[in-house]
């Protein structure tokens, strides 16, 4: 199946308002293999598939950035071998991406801290990366892999602190945008809505700086049976919303 094939609009309904920016934290799939009787690993496979289909989904209601958390700079502490079924989804995506991106527009990219990835992977990645170069106002599906916003921000403050030892950058010059452009998302607008699937209800080291203003929403769903109409839920909600910015 191709990696952002349409499907029947029928399936969930937009609020009416998008949200430029979402991103979500896929938790509950280790629970919901449990639930089954499944190893670990196939509440992986299967999250992946939700992913297939809710960044379809944004795509097809307007949504220009649609952001996942995959694999945090903590998880390399789980099991090798949940982490090797996790590197192998992260391949065949890939795979599927390349050969997709352009049929759908949709750039597929990868943030986070990716020089220890395996060197297959980075290369998947920098094939993405090419094809994507190439299409014209696309949308965007990013993974965060290796992702972490504490370590993020730490490589963010020593790429400019190397700036200031070089004399390139005196720190009165250091702004918020300084900042913001030495982080991973450097090319990307903050997300608007932030969600958190599977009752829990933390951050988790994720988009720590980005997600200043953002609006967060949190179920009980668990992310593999997350559906388009959950997607409309939390919309919803966003759209219920007052974003005031610090402002009255
Ligand atoms: C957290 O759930 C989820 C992860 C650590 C991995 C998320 C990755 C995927 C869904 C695969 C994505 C692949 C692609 C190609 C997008 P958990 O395992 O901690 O769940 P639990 O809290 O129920 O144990």
């Amino acid at each position: 199946m191709a990696l952002f094939d349409l499907f029947g609009k029928d399936e969930g309904k937009a609020a009416q308002q998008v949200p430029q920016h979402i991103a979500v934290i896929m938790d509950g799939n280790g629970r919901w293999a449990k639930k089954r009787g499944m190893p670990r690993k196939a509440g992986h496979a299967a999250g992946a598939e939700t992913f297939r289909r809710i960044a379809t989904y944004s795509k097809d209601i307007g949504v220009k950035y649609f952001t996942v958390y995959a694999f945090s700079t903590e998880n390399w502490k789980r099991p090798q071998d949940e982490v090797d079924a996790l590197m192998n989804l992260f391949r065949r995506y890939l795979k599927e991406a390349i050969e997709d991106m352009a049929k759908n527009n949709v750039a597929v990219q990868v943030i986070g801290d990716l020089h220890v990835l395996p060197e297959d992977i980075r290369d998947l990645i920098d094939e993405c990366d090419e094809v994507a170069s190439g299409l014209d106002n696309p949308a965007y599906a990013t993974l965060c892999i290796n992702y972490g916003g504490r370590d993020e921000i730490k490589n963010a403050v020593r790429a400019i602190a190397q700036q200031v030892q070089t004399g390139e950058l005196s720190p009165e010059d250091i702004t918020e945008e300084t900042v913001s452009r030495h982080l991973y998302t450097a090319d990307m607008p903050d997300p608007d809505l932030i969600i958190r699937p599977s009752g829990e209800i933390r951050i988790s080291n994720f988009l720590l700086w980005q997600s200043a203003y953002s609006e967060y929403y949190f179920t009980d769903v668990l992310w593999p049976d997350f559906k388009p109409e959950h997607l409309d839920a939390a919309i919803a909600s966003f759209n219920q919303r007052q974003r005031r910015f610090g402002g009255v």
